[in-house]
């Protein structure tokens, strides 16, 4: 179990370790702890009227040179295209940061198995991941579900996009925070398309 290791030793539970460590955690508490922690894959969701549509709704995401992609439907570890993510929601261990910000965790390979922070990269726009000394000048929360416990939300909003890298054809998800279609971070020229990202909860973990 070195990855419940992982996360005992390098990473404070949800409600904090403060918390935990004086021992004042209510059952409650610990509940919903448990609950965020169970892990999901990451899946599209595309409503726009599109002929394209059929490239991105329901594709799953994958990790890849730091970056989030969209992969193959219904993709599984080992995947040609990247890591599948396999994620679920943990408070990010950053002092500075008041209120707490809920983080999201994916595990990015198998052996050895290493777990990293999904942020959104303050420059670019992008999603990426990376380590907590790599993301943390970046927006690494607040992440969360939607009432139904369904969409991923950051911010308390889903401004997820899918964007067309014009060489490979390949998806990547982006964060519009400006709300402005990403006037600013990606080229007008470029598809994109706004997309939920979709819990998908793996059986059995
Ligand atoms: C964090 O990730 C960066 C880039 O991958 C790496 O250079 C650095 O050694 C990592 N730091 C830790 C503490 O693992």
């Amino acid at each position: 179990m070195v990855i419940g290791l992982l996360i005992l030793t390098s990473i404070p539970t949800v409600t904090g370790v403060a918390q935990a460590i004086s021992g004042q955690k209510t059952q409650k508490e610990r509940e919903k702890d448990a609950k965020r922690m169970k892990k999901f894959h990451i899946d599209i969701s595309c409503e726009v009227q599109s002929t394209r549509i059929g490239e991105i709704h329901g594709k799953r995401l994958v990790l890849r040179d730091d970056r989030v992609w969209l992969g193959p439907h219904e993709a599984l570890n080992p995947c040609s295209e990247g890591y599948v993510a396999e994620s679920f929601y943990i408070e990010y261990p950053d002092n500075e940061r008041v209120p707490v910000e809920i983080g999201l965790v994916t595990q990015v390979r198998d052996d050895p198995p290493l777990l990293n922070w999904i942020y959104v990269d303050k420059d670019t726009m992008e999603l990426k991941y990376g380590n907590k000394s790599v993301s943390i000048a970046h927006h690494v929360g607040p992440w969360d579900w939607t009432e139904d416990e369904k969409g991923i939300t950051f911010d308390g909003k889903e401004r997820f996009t899918a964007v067309e890298d014009p060489k490979t054809h390949r998806w990547q998800i982006y964060y519009d925070m400006d709300s402005d279609g990403l006037s600013r971070y990606v080229p007008n020229s470029r598809r994109k398309m706004s997309v939920r990202l979709e819990r998908t909860l793996i059986p059995g973990v």
